[in-house]
């Protein structure tokens, strides 16, 4: 059992609720990695084996689940983590020199955190926005497209001043639709 990461008596309540929603022991590791991450800001290998006897799964699984999503955290990050997508589209509409121009302005390469503990970088696959290439997404949440480097400067602007850029929202074509 982790020494460092426990989960209080109303965490393992919650991982009750979540378990009781699904059929089988493995289809809770989603969820319960949210919850952990949420609480301790990562899932490091530490949480992930607190994740693992919680469930009672392997840990293996609960490695291969984490690993495969850059949305989990697998060490501690800074306040804002920026992952810049990489991916086709968004490579296409110059996504390297949008990551290298936010990699100089940090003064960071992707997968590094600044020493402030502010910025992470990450390089990461398809946001599902690739009609609004090159784009950007904040800490899980914000996401930021059409990226130029002045719209770059004014989102670390914004950041460094701890306020969060406004949600770009994606109009998908059935609202467009169904307007029109
Ligand atoms: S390729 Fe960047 S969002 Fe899909």
């Amino acid at each position: 059992m982790s020494t460092t990461y426990t989960f209080s008596k109303e965490d393992l309540a919650e991982i009750e609720k979540i378990k009781a929603k699904y059929p089988d022991k493995k289809s809770p590791v989603m969820p319960v990695l949210w919850l952990a991450q949420d609480k301790f800001g990562h899932v490091n290998d530490d949480v992930q084996k607190l994740v693992a006897e919680t469930l009672d799964l392997p840990p293996a699984h609960v490695f291969g689940v984490a690993t495969f999503y850059t949305q989990y955290y697998k060490k501690e990050m800074g306040k804002f983590v920026i992952d810049v997508c990489t991916s086709f589209s968004c490579q296409a509409c110059g996504a390297y020199d949008i990551l290298h121009y936010i990699e100089d302005q940090l003064g960071i390469k992707a997968g590094e955190t600044t020493a402030d503990g502010k910025f992470s970088i990450q390089s990461v696959e398809c946001l599902g926005a690739c009609g609004y290439a090159p784009m950007l997404q904040i800490t899980n949440g914000v996401y930021c497209n059409h990226l130029t480097k002045e719209k770059v400067d004014v989102i670390l602007d914004k950041l460094k001043k701890d306020e969060m850029p406004a949600f770009e929202r994606i109009p998908f074509p059935q609202h467009t639709t169904a307007k029109s």
